[in-house]
């Protein structure tokens, strides 16, 4: 029943983000259209290279949007969902962003203690979760910094929280950060932080964030542990996670 539930519910937000992404798209051949157009009918074009930018750039950004798009597709019911030790989950994390978050000069810290207790998870879409919130970490530290990964837990849940010493996000801005499409990136898609919230729901979970424009950004995520049956209101958790971690 949970797994029908499940496809039911991301059907319905794939279908009510279907618009949006076609729209994306629409704009981005409509631009390489009009460049290579352009490039066409005049022989020598004096901004050429950065016609081609452009048009790469353009194509990316249509490629980002299908491929988030699709991912909300995965299967992500319980079939997928194995018992998983959060050290692992957190060690494999770091490692895959270790080298990316060096290239910008960027430190990557873990705070976890031993024996946290197992996960009921679908390892793999956490796991992009956790991608998602660092790569918005790391963009946000143009000149380098730190990011720190903690995890704490009690019996019922675990607590995970991602701070960086980036820009920080402004209130308005906050308040849209989980909105599909939302971005304040030339380049962006919108669409992370969006998933990342679907996917920590599907997990009867919560993510919910503290920023100090200026000074840098803390996401917090809860996840049940093995043992957790029931899930309290969204301002308990929010206040006991935030509270937990300063
Ligand atoms: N760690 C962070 N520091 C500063 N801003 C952030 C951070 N994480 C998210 N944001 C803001 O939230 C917006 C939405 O993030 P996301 O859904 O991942 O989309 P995208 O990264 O494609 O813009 C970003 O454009 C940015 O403005
Ligand atoms: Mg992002």
């Amino acid at each position: 029943m949970d797994s029908v539930q499940t496809g039911i519910e991301k059907l319905a937000i794939m279908g009510q983000l279907a618009a949006q992404v076609v729209h994306e798209i629409k704009n981005s051949l409509t631009t390489v259209r009009g460049f290579l157009q352009l490039l066409k009918e005049k022989q020598n074009v004096p901004s050429r290279q950065e016609y081609f930018d452009l048009m790469l750039e353009a194509i990316d950004h249509a490629n980002n949007i299908i491929t988030n798009y699709l991912h909300l597709a995965r299967p992500g019911n319980n079939s997928c969902r194995k018992i998983y030790a959060p050290q692992k989950l957190l060690t494999e994390v770091s490692m895959l962003m270790e080298s990316e978050a060096a290239l910008k000069n960027i430190s990557l810290k873990m705070v976890i203690p031993e024996n946290l207790p197992p996960l009921l998870i679908d390892p793999e879409q956490i796991k992009e979760v956790l991608i998602n919130i660092i790569k918005n970490s790391l963009e946000a530290m143009p000149d380098g910094g730190e990011v720190t990964i903690r995890a704490c837990c009690d019996n019922r849940k675990l607590y995970i929280a991602i701070s960086d010493t980036g820009t920080g996000i402004e209130e308005p801005v906050l308040e849209n950060i989980f909105e599909p499409f939302y971005t304040t990136k030339a380049s962006g898609t919108g669409l992370g932080l969006f998933i990342a919230r679907q996917i920590i729901h599907n997990h009867k979970g919560e993510i919910t964030v503290k920023s100090t424009p200026g000074r840098g950004t803390t996401m917090f995520i809860t996840l049940p542990v093995l043992s957790q049956e029931e899930k309290p209101g969204y301002m308990d958790i929010q206040h006991q996670t935030h509270s937990l971690f300063t």
